[in-house]
């Protein structure tokens, strides 16, 4: 059986204020899709048909005007459900307990864009007895992103935002857990932005020694920023849609 997927795609972004004022930050145009479309092909690529959206906000119904059951993607129905405020990442994916049905899952993060598949990864997860997997990224500002500590072939330490990064390995909105996750974010408590983190619930997997990691192949980009979100449009246009031609068809 395929794993299922899960898209977080809540929160508030007010980060992107006013570009978010009036609409959803998963729902603004990156080149010639909204956001949530390239998440979506990426779990869809990866041969994954069962997928939950997590959203919030004021504008959520608009999720569902715009992607109504998936058919654009092949898919024969989307499960969504709904984030009061802006909890964290962690919170989010709680919501995706009923969802999961004690199987384990890939979740990938609504603003998070990547060239190349992860099915490679996903049926190492598979393969995975148990515990949970990342993918990694080399970055030039880890500052902004969790940032992996690798000793050997092991990661030892996720650093949420460190003002001197160990490593310039950034964690990607990429994640893979199996279903002891939510044991883990239960007895969460919020970090001092006030949110749950996703980051604490890695470094618990990390020290029951059952984390494992890959190194993404090929381009990737957040679009949590006005910078990464203009990069984000020139990847797609320049890389993915070799001059408005392949992306923009499907
Ligand atoms: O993009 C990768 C990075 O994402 C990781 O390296 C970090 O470890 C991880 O904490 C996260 O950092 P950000 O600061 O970029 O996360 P942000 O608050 O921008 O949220 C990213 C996405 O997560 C957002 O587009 C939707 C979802 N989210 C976020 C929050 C705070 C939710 O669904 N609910 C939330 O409450």
């Amino acid at each position: 059986m395929a794993l299922r997927g899960v898209i977080l795609a809540g929160g508030l972004g007010k980060r992107m204020d006013p570009l978010t004022r009036i609409t959803n930050k998963h729902l603004l145009p990156v080149y010639c899709k909204p956001m949530i479309y390239y998440p979506i092909q990426t779990l869809v690529d990866a041969g994954i048909e069962d997928i939950l959206i997590v959203t919030g906000g004021n504008n959520a119904g608009d999720f569902l005007r715009l992607l109504g059951n998936g058919s654009e993607f092949g898919l024969k129905h989307i499960n969504y459900t709904y984030q009061r405020g802006e909890g964290g990442i962690a919170e989010a994916l709680g919501l995706a307990e009923h969802f999961a049905h004690g199987e384990k899952i890939v979740v990938i993060l609504g603003d998070n864009l990547i060239e190349k598949s992860i099915k490679k990864y996903v049926q190492d997860f598979r393969k995975q007895p148990c515990g949970a997997k990342v993918l990694l990224k080399k970055v030039q500002d880890p500052e902004r992103f969790g940032v992996a500590e690798i000793k050997g072939n092991k990661i030892i330490n996720i650093d949420e935002k460190p003002k001197k990064p160990k490593s310039d390995l950034a964690v990607t909105g990429i994640y893979m857990y199996d279903p002891k996750v939510f044991d883990i974010i239960r007895p969460l408590k919020p970090s001092k932005r006030g949110e749950l983190e996703i980051t604490d619930v890695n470094n618990e997997y990390i020290r029951s020694g059952k984390m494992t990691f890959d190194v993404l192949d090929g381009w990737w980009t957040d679009c949590g920023t006005f910078e990464s979100l203009f990069r984000a449009g020139s990847l797609v246009e320049k890389e993915l849609c070799k001059g408005g031609k392949k992306i923009c068809e499907y």
